[in-house]
């Protein structure tokens, strides 16, 4: 490619395939939960793959390949001031620029509020989240109050604003981020150390999802458990 001679795998394909799936998934929670009734029970299914998924990416943000890895990008203040500036660091645009960064880790907190005020919900009619009977009433109140009228309008925000920057970038600054989030590869004008996505590595990451859905079945179980008292 012109002047980006470097093709680089930046995304391992644990990371795009944690990246398709939630899309999917959070596409499903949305749908299943405007419809309600017994789509509800997809709510729940899909709640509890995007538990798993998440405790997949938090341990693949310390374990996994080196764009993928939070230390990769977590930048200082000075750093993303420079970005802003338009003088940005040499390595701002390999793997997740410190504006991008910013925003994953929005989006990463917000699903995971919003993951955990759905186990701690209840409609009062016919669904309840598995770990309502740990806790009091009143926490169970402000957990579904902040799930369905604070945290899913944050999750549709940030999950706007994450396309439009995504599109922004694309059609006006002409950067293909989609494609690589597709085949893993970036071309670059400077070489670039690569993530390791080899089989070792993609083996460990169907380790680590394995447990992260045990856990997540583990935690929809305690649902029965309760029924059972
Ligand atoms: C429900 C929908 C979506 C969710 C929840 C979501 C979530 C995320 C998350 C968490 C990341 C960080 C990836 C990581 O490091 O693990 C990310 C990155 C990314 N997403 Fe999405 N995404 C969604 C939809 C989309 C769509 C529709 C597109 C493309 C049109 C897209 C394109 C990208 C790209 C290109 C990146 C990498 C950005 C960069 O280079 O820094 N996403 N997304």
């Amino acid at each position: 490619m012109k002047n980006a001679p470097h093709t680089v795998r930046i995304w391992d394909l644990p990371t795009r395939l944690f990246h398709w799936v939630l899309a999917a998934s959070v596409v499903g929670l949305v749908v299943t939960a405007k419809l309600g009734g017994n789509a509800m029970e997809w709510h729940f299914r899909l709640g509890h793959l995007v538990l798993a998924l998440l405790v997949f990416r938090i341990v693949w943000g310390l374990i996994g390949g080196r764009w993928s890895r939070f230390a990769a990008f977590v930048y200082s203040p000075g750093r993303l001031l420079r970005y802003l500036r338009g003088t940005p660091h040499a390595e701002d645009g390999v793997g997740h620029s410190p504006l991008g960064a910013l925003s994953v880790f929005a989006l990463l907190a917000a699903l995971v509020a919003q993951v955990a005020t759905g186990l701690l919900s209840d409609d009062e009619i016919a669904f309840a989240g598995p770990l309502t009977r740990f806790v009091s009433n009143a926490v169970v109140g402000q957990a579904t109050g902040y799930h369905k009228e604070i945290g899913q309008y944050l999750v549709l925000g940030l999950l706007g604003l994450h396309i439009a920057a995504i599109l922004f970038y694309v059609v006006v600054r002409r950067q293909r981020l989609v494609r690589p989030m597709l085949s893993g590869d970036k071309h670059l004008e400077a070489p670039a150390a690569p993530s390791r996505d080899d089989a070792a590595m993609r083996v460990v990451a169907l380790v680590v999802l394995l447990l992260s859905l045990a856990l997540a079945w583990w935690v929809s179980s305690l649902a029965a458990v309760a029924a059972s008292f």
